[in-house]
């Protein structure tokens, strides 16, 4: 029976645990916090069929929580908060067909042609963003958590200079170890702004995409949705560019195929999707059903995280999985999930890593850590990882 493990021996590479229970099977039996006792999938193949698979729910209700920081968060909540359900507009945590009703909403507003619209626009504020950097700079607060901030603002029709409150609380909410108090101030503080903000596109429209919602949704789903699409949109993508320069720059072979070869940046920013897999910690679903797979039965009840660090490196899928190469095959990778909930800005986000990453790159020929690796503050403790901060000069 294994735990969840979270630590991991070198930064860029998940938990050696992984690899060796990979070797063992694709499905391992779990202790989770509260004593459930549940599964963890490291296989692709295994991953990818439950995350495809109806039977399995994401409704956070019937979930465990697998990490044990965030479990006891989630606990004390639940005593403070007994009767507070699931947020309405929040589709992530929904099934189908409550699922689907949102998601057809919101796929016409994320295709690959709306998003291609943007790349002038992205490029634009990219460009800002590295005229003002000066050496030495953290790479994290001047370019990797404002690109993707300012873009996702202007998608959803959110002021920026409204940014202090939404990147500090959604920081907050993504941290696995809290106080109940401080996350449920945090929550509100972010649901009263939103309000706010639905409230004042109703009395006055913008073209963006929250107001193009208001026909279709009330305030409480509306709330769901911007609280998702605001935290999804900025965090992940900052969080990819933060450690993918990281990855690069102490990876210096693979960052010259950035920074030179531009018929290599599509592949190669799949492949830091791949390799860094920042979604460390889940995703969960819970069997709705007895289930059989792989040879094994999961009970109707039982609670399974799938670990996409170690799908992404299953060897089965990918050879020499632990290789950053920019030029490998990466088709398959589960970075962005699969199946119903699959990512739906994961348009976006390989745009903005397109744009941004080999602008960088050069822009700045020169550009090398200010500290060493090892120095570099890693969020383990967040349930996005990456790097809190990344002091570079040039
Ligand atoms: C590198 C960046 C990103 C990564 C790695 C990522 C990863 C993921 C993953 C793994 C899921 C599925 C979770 C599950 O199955 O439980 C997901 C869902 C989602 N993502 Fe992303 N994401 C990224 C960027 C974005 C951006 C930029 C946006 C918004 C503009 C976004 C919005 C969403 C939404 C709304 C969902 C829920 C979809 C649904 O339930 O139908 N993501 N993301």
């Amino acid at each position: 029976m294994t735990t969840f493990p979270m630590r991991r021996q070198r930064p860029l590479d998940p938990p050696d645990e992984f690899g060796v229970l990979r070797e063992q099977g694709s499905l391992h039996r779990m202790t989770y916090p509260d004593g459930h006792e549940g599964w963890l999938v490291t296989s692709h193949a295994v991953a990818r069929a439950i995350l495809a698979d109806n039977r399995f729910s994401n409704r956070t209700e019937l979930q465990h929580q697998a990490i044990p920081a965030r479990a006891k968060t989630v606990e004390r909540v639940k005593e403070r908060m007994p009767d507070s359900g699931p947020q309405p507009g929040m589709f992530l945590r929904m099934d189908a067909p409550e699922h689907t009703r949102f998601r057809k909403l919101l796929t016409g507003q994320f295709t690959v042609r709306r998003m291609k619209a943007l790349e002038p626009r992205i490029a634009e504020i990219t460009e800002g963003r590295l005229d003002a950097m000066t050496p030495p700079a953290d790479l994290v607060s001047e370019f990797a958590l404002p690109i993707p901030s300012l873009v996702i603002c202007e998608l959803l029709g959110v002021p920026y200079e409204d940014r202090e409150t939404f990147q500090r609380n959604s920081a907050t909410l993504l941290a696995l170890d809290l106080d109940p108090d401080v996350l449920i101030a945090s929550y509100q503080e972010l649901a009263a702004y939103l309000y706010r903000l639905i409230a004042s596109k109703r009395a006055r429209p913008d073209g963006a995409l929250l107001s193009g919602l208001l026909d279709d949704l009330g305030d409480d789903e509306l709330l769901g949705v911007a609280f998702l699409l605001l935290i999804a949109g900025h965090e992940t993508t900052a969080n990819m560019l933060g450690l993918g320069a990281f990855a690069l720059l102490t990876n210096p072979d693979q960052l010259a195929i950035m920074r030179d070869d531009p018929s290599a940046v599509d592949n190669g920013v799949e492949e830091l999707l791949r390799h860094l897999s920042i979604i460390h910690a889940g995703p969960i679903r819970a069997a709705l059903e007895d289930v059989e797979i792989d040879g094994r039965l999961i009970k109707a009840g039982e609670s399974v995280t799938i670990s996409i660090p170690a799908a992404n490196r299953d060897p089965g899928h990918f050879p020499s999985p632990d290789r950053l190469d920019l030029t490998r095959s990466t088709t398959g990778h589960l970075t962005f999930g699969h199946g119903i909930h699959q990512c739906l800005g994961q348009q976006l986000a390989r745009i903005e890593m397109r744009i941004a990453l080999p602008a960088l790159l050069r822009r700045f020929p020169g550009l090398r850590l200010a500290c060493a690796p090892a120095e570099v503050p890693m969020r383990s403790d967040m349930a996005i990882y990456g790097v809190h901060r990344l002091p570079v000069t040039w």
